[in-house]
């Protein structure tokens, strides 16, 4: 009798309580979830909930994606600003995925739908991909705290809480901190600090003005807000919205979790009980260099102590041995003329660690020049360092170096940006940003399908377009890149293009004799008059540019053993009046045809054996805008025919000439004389 009506009564309880809940969490206008067992979340990518209610956006697996939305929507009232208002308040934690960093971050998001499935992730925190990122129709606010530094989207810093509308360019941000009521100061936080954090986001049409406030688990509601944004919502989210949280990883990571989340549109958030909350799952085993503390004392023995007095002599012995080892590990050269260079100088050591001593996996590519690894700064920066043996005596050294370190001054988008270098003895070690997806040669002639897309390829291209633009006319030298070619071109973690290796084919030279060789390039990408006179131009770049604006179109590469060369075959399409013919059949139609035609011709232009003939790349970028139309050549013109004979004339100079120095039409790059830099415009 007495268990039936326990049992009874525990049932009423739960029906009473799991009813409250979900009448809490129905209510249109507020919920409180601590803990996110009842609250039926719409979850997606790799979201999970774990059983005690923890919900987690991402594991520390490279490239998660998850979001996890409030299952219905909210209606606002948008017919004016004044009478839009919300208040929202979350606690989250992101347990980095190594000691160094976490990566890369999460929102709080109000989105018109909850299908976040085809967002990317990196530093498109899962919110965004590379073609809906910017357009005013996603109606999308997202309060960011993203952990990683994407240049990309204008970030400020590794550690920096964004306003973002409808794109992952914030419209205000700043670096993580909380005002500390008690010391009246600014405090810094660290967002991937594996620390819980609380995070309040209110609203108040009547203000017109958006605060997002954050602190520390322990501390109150801090009274002045990080962030505190003029602005009207109300074109911004519509009627019917959803509320919900996005996060992901790249090639670094974070655990994503939220604790606890409340929403109110009729008022403030309440706060939550932290004692209510789900707990952290335990930290990662402790590496095995961690010692158990030991149980119980024992004596020690004689002969312990004898043991013991041995094993200091044989540690002091080998500690002497391991100093001597370290130090001629991490010899490097270092003489009287590079002090002024020294802010821009990384010491071996560094380089050694954060590479992980350089081992095969950590290898990214190699090529011509040398190896090139990937590393992790201290800072939790990721590098890209490339070692390349050189042998040259002091003066080149030191010219080059005054180059390297000018071109570190070099600041673009789509340039690979050059942070530093290392000296050794017959070696030279360049640091760079670390892209994460490679170079384009490795994705475009790969065997992945679906390729880059249309729109990616078109990104590309007016990326590394717009950086070389800069390098010939925009900065205080003009520099050339001397040595354009896909597998120059790297993607970063947004698929943006970026030039790397300029200048490069320069430094190969140093060690061999100038009589032999006085060429930069790839023979594959080199003007004809380059490989006549041996001297580099900006025309010359635009040549290479030229080839690469064919194969991105045509997904060919320039010449193929068997096959007509590219600039032929996209001649003859044009001249049977088909040059959409020349498309990459990978593409499967899938292009803006005007776009299409426009990259064809202008590349075959560019690749014009008359220097004279080839636009600039002021001029290419035109073009590509399309603020310069594209003058009409017919098919089979006078033109045209000009321009295939003269080409392949030239074309028998490029192969007498590759046969000459041993090379086929090979993708290895040669090497020069002349300086980077073109002194004086
Ligand atoms: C993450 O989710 C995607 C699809 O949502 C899936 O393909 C992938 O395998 C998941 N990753 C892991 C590590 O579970
Ligand atoms: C992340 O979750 C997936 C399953 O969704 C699992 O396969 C993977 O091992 C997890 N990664 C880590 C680092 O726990
Ligand atoms: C929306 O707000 C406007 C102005 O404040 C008011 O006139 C209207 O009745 C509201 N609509 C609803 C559905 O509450
Ligand atoms: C980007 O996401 C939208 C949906 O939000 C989807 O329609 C589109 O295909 C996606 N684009 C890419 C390149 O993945
Ligand atoms: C937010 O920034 C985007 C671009 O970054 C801009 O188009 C938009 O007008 C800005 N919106 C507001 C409300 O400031
Ligand atoms: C996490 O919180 C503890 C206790 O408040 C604090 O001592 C520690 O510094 C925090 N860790 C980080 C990385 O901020
Ligand atoms: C935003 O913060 C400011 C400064 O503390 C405050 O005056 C204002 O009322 C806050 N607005 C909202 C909507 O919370
Ligand atoms: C504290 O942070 C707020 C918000 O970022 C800023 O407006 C204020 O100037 C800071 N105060 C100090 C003393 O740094
Ligand atoms: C929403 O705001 C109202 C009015 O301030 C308050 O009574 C209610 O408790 C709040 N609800 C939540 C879930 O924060």
């Amino acid at each position: 009798m007495a268990a039936a009506a326990l049992r009874s009564l525990y049932f009423w309880i739960t029906f009473i309580l799991s009813f409250n809940t979900l009448a809490l969490a129905q209510d249109q206008n507020q919920f409180i979830y601590n803990g996110f067992l009842e609250a039926k979340l719409h979850l997606g990518g790799n979201a999970t909930i774990h059983p005690d209610g923890l919900l987690q956006l991402t594991n520390t697996s490279e490239r998660q994606q998850g979001y996890a939305f409030h299952p219905s929507p909210i209606k606002f009232n948008t017919s004016s600003s004044q009478s839009l208002l919300f208040s929202t308040y979350f606690v989250f934690a992101m347990v980095p995925g190594s000691l160094t960093a976490g990566g890369h971050g999460m929102t709080f998001v109000i989105s018109p739908s909850m299908d976040f499935s085809e967002a990317t992730a990196t530093s498109y925190l899962g919110l965004f991909n590379t073609s809906n990122n910017g357009l005013p129709t996603n109606h999308v606010l997202a309060i960011e705290l993203d952990t990683v530094e994407s240049p990309e989207f204008k970030d400020i810093d590794d550690n920096h809480v964004g306003i973002d509308v409808n794109d992952l360019i914030s419209n205000d941000s700043a670096p993580a901190t909380y005002f500390s009521e008690e010391e009246g100061t600014n405090k810094s936080l660290k967002l991937a600090s594996g620390n819980l954090t609380q995070v309040w986001i209110d609203y108040n049409g009547a203000e017109n003005v958006l605060n997002v406030t954050l602190a520390p688990i322990s501390d109150p509601k801090p009274s002045r807000p990080l962030l505190s944004m003029v602005i009207d919502l109300s074109p911004i989210i519509l009627e019917s919205v959803y509320v919900g949280f996005t996060a992901s990883t790249g090639t670094i990571t974070n655990n994503h979790f939220v604790l606890g989340w409340s929403f109110n549109k009729s008022g403030k958030a309440d706060s939550i009980e932290v004692s209510k909350l789900p707990s952290l799952p335990p930290p990662p085993p402790l590496s095995p260099l961690s010692i158990p503390p030991e149980k119980g004392n024992q004596k020690l023995e004689p002969t312990i102590i004898v043991s013991v007095a041995a094993l200091v002599v044989v540690l002091i012995t080998i500690g002497g041995a391991v100093y001597i080892v370290r130090k001629k590990k991490y010899e490097e050269v270092y003489e009287d003329w590079e002090r002024e260079y020294s802010p821009h100088r990384f010491s071996y050591k560094t380089l050694y660690k954060a590479t992980r001593d350089f081992k095969d996996n950590g290898l990214i590519g190699e090529g011509g020049f040398g190896k090139v690894y990937r590393g992790v700064l201290p800072s939790s920066d990721q590098i890209a360092v490339k070692r390349v043996s050189h042998d040259s005596g002091e003066q080149t050294m030191k010219q080059f170096v005054a180059e390297i370190v000018s071109m570190g001054r070099l600041r673009h988008r789509n340039l690979v940006q050059l942070l530093g270098y290392c000296r050794r003895r017959g070696e030279l070690l360049l640091v760079y940003d670390f892209m994460p997806n490679g170079s384009l040669d490795k994705v475009l002639y790969s065997n992945i399908r679906p390729n880059l897309n249309w729109f990616q390829r078109i990104r590309i291209l007016r990326g590394v377009a717009s950086g070389l633009l800069y390098l010939h006319e925009d900065w205080e030298q003009v520099v050339l890149h001397r040595d354009i070619k896909p597998g120059n071109i790297l993607l970063d973690a947004g698929l943006n293009g970026k030039l790397g290796d300029f200048g490069l084919a320069r430094l190969y030279d140093h060690g061999s004799n100038p009589e032999t060789t006085i060429l930069a390039g790839t023979p594959t990408h080199m003007a004809p008059e380059l490989l006549r006179t041996g001297k580099a131009t900006t025309s010359t770049d635009v040549f290479a540019f030229g080839a690469v604006m064919l194969e991105l179109a045509s997904g060919r590469k320039p010449k193929e053993p068997g096959q007509v060369d590219l600039v032929n075959w996209v001649i003859d399409c044009w001249n049977r009046g088909a040059i959409l013919e020349a498309s990459d059949p990978r593409l499967e139609g899938l292009c803006v045809e005007e776009q299409m035609e426009l990259v064809l011709k202008l590349g075959l232009f560019c690749s014009h054996p008359n220097p004279a003939t080839r636009p600039s790349m002021r001029q290419v970028m035109q073009y590509l805008d399309g603020d310069a139309k594209f003058p009409d050549i017919s098919p089979n013109s006078n033109l045209l025919d000009a321009f295939r004979s003269s080409y392949n004339e030239a074309s028998n100079t490029i192969m007498a000439f590759s046969s000459l120095i041993g090379g086929s039409s090979s993708s290895h790059t040669m090497s020069t004389m002349d300086s980077i830099l073109v002194v004086g415009r």
